[in-house]
């Protein structure tokens, strides 16, 4: 299993590009199944979790042909709409293939995802909203099993902000009959890149980006060409990066105003921050100033920068107190960074961070994707060198992790 060694203490400075989004690659490739003919994206990352997607995809019929960033996907036939245990249980995310096919061939069988390092992550707003356009719902043997010959538009009201259930059901009710109108929905800038892809084949979808979200179904959907938006969470992650080592950057190809809760948060902590149209700089004060913050569903401070934004605490002036309000149990990144020195005391949803002079260098082991990328972040600013085991975590979500830090300054390789 591979690892990755940091050897900190370098200040982070020069210029990185931005790849497309992890979260808005993965719904959009499932767009494809909904219609007959080839669809195209580009600036889709080169990450672990696509290829497992488009495995997926794969042993489902659908054509895949991939030439570096770009992905054109055919399911004209889709031979199989089964996601079996196998494929989602190394990614949640497959559960995204359910509502396309529940749409398109009026049947799926998909797998529970079943909890993860995170927390519990059940499925069954998911379920609820398919039920809510007539769709026949059985739980069985691990599988969801649905049976939909013909969806009807309706009004669903989700009792929680769900991401992955609003892209769901909003794909479903691409091809159902009539209206339907999502409340609560998701505002996450990847439901709105979603909802462009999908108009962009046809669909007649308003209101993403809005918690109210209006679906007019059309009897089919049509080939498009769709571009990936920008990684808010990579570009969140590299300006946490250059902020903890007293860096100056430049990431090029970002989004800035997907980003205005991480902003915030890092002028707050003493960075300047300058957007371009298409890029963002950062320049980091010799030390930051520890920062409270709470997570919650966009456009609120984003969970998955939760555990990045611990690690800046750690060696911040000051006290912090992080509240993390999506998923139960996402303090593994804790235990960790105490292995480094840091002071954090954790109760319930709630961590305190006591800013500390220094971190030392350590073996840790990452345990989930973002809890990965802030040990990366508590590597660079250490004092020696840190060895972070299970980097499968990184790999899933980050493009050219090694490659990318190095082009900063960053002394850090990968070992097997
Ligand atoms: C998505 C993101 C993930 C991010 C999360 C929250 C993707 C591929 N993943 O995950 O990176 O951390 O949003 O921003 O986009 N819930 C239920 N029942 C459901 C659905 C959700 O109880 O049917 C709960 C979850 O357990 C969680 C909360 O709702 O506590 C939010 O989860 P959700 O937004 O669905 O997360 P994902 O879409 O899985």
């Amino acid at each position: 299993m591979d690892k990755l060694l940091i050897t900190g203490g370098v200040r982070l400075e020069g210029e990185v590009p931005i790849s497309g989004a992890k979260n808005a690659a993965l719904p959009i490739l499932c767009a494809a199944l909904l219609s007959a003919e080839p669809v195209t994206f580009t600036n889709v990352p080169r990450l672990k979790d696509v290829g497992t997607l488009l495995r997926l995809l794969e042993q489902m019929g659908v054509k895949v042909e991939r030439d570096g960033e770009t992905v054109t996907l055919d399911a004209a036939q889709i031979a199989e709409p089964v996601a079996t245990y196998e494929m989602v249980k190394t990614m949640r995310a497959s559960v995204l293939v359910l509502g396309p096919l529940a749409a398109r061939c009026g049947e799926a069988r998909v797998s529970l995802p079943g909890g993860c390092a995170i927390g519990a992550r059940p499925v069954d707003q998911h379920i609820k909203g398919l039920e809510a356009m007539g769709a026949e719902v059985k739980v069985e043997h691990g599988y969801v099993h649905v049976k939909a010959p013909h969806l009807k538009g309706t009004r669903i009201v989700t009792d929680m902000v769900t991401v992955t259930g609003t892209e769901n059901l909003m794909m479903a009710a691409c091809l159902a009959d009539g209206e339907t109108i999502i409340e609560n929905a998701a505002r996450e800038p990847e439901v709105v890149d979603l909802a462009n892809c999908l108009n962009a084949m046809g669909a007649k979808i308003t209101g993403a980006g809005f918690d109210v979200i209006r679906v007019v179904g059309v009897p089919a959907l049509h080939g498009a060409t769709h571009r990936i938006m920008p990684d808010r969470i990579e570009t969140g992650t590299y300006l946490c990066a250059a902020a903890v080592t007293g860096g100056k950057v430049r990431l090029t190809g970002a989004l800035t105003s997907s980003l205005d809760a991480v902003i915030v948060k890092l002028i707050e902590a003493g960075c300047q921050i300058q957007s371009e149209p298409d890029a963002i700089r950062l320049v980091a004060p010799p030390r930051l100033t520890a920062i409270d913050l709470r997570t919650a569903p966009y456009p609120a401070f984003p969970t998955d920068m939760q555990a990045q934004f611990m690690a800046l605490d750690c060696v911040a002036e000051g006290s912090a107190m992080i509240r993390e309000t999506i998923f139960e149990n996402r303090f593994m990144h804790a235990v960790e960074l105490q292995r480094l020195g840091a002071e954090i005391r954790i109760d319930g949803n709630t961590a305190m961070v006591q800013g500390v002079e220094k971190l030392e260098g350590a073996t840790v082991m990452a345990t989930d994707l973002r809890a990965s990328a802030s040990l990366v972040i508590a590597g660079l600013v250490a004092e020696g060198e840190t060895t972070i085991e299970r980097i499968y975590h990184l790999d899933r979500g980050y493009e050219r992790l090694e490659e990318k830090l190095s082009a900063l300054g960053a002394r850090v390789r990968r070992a097997s």
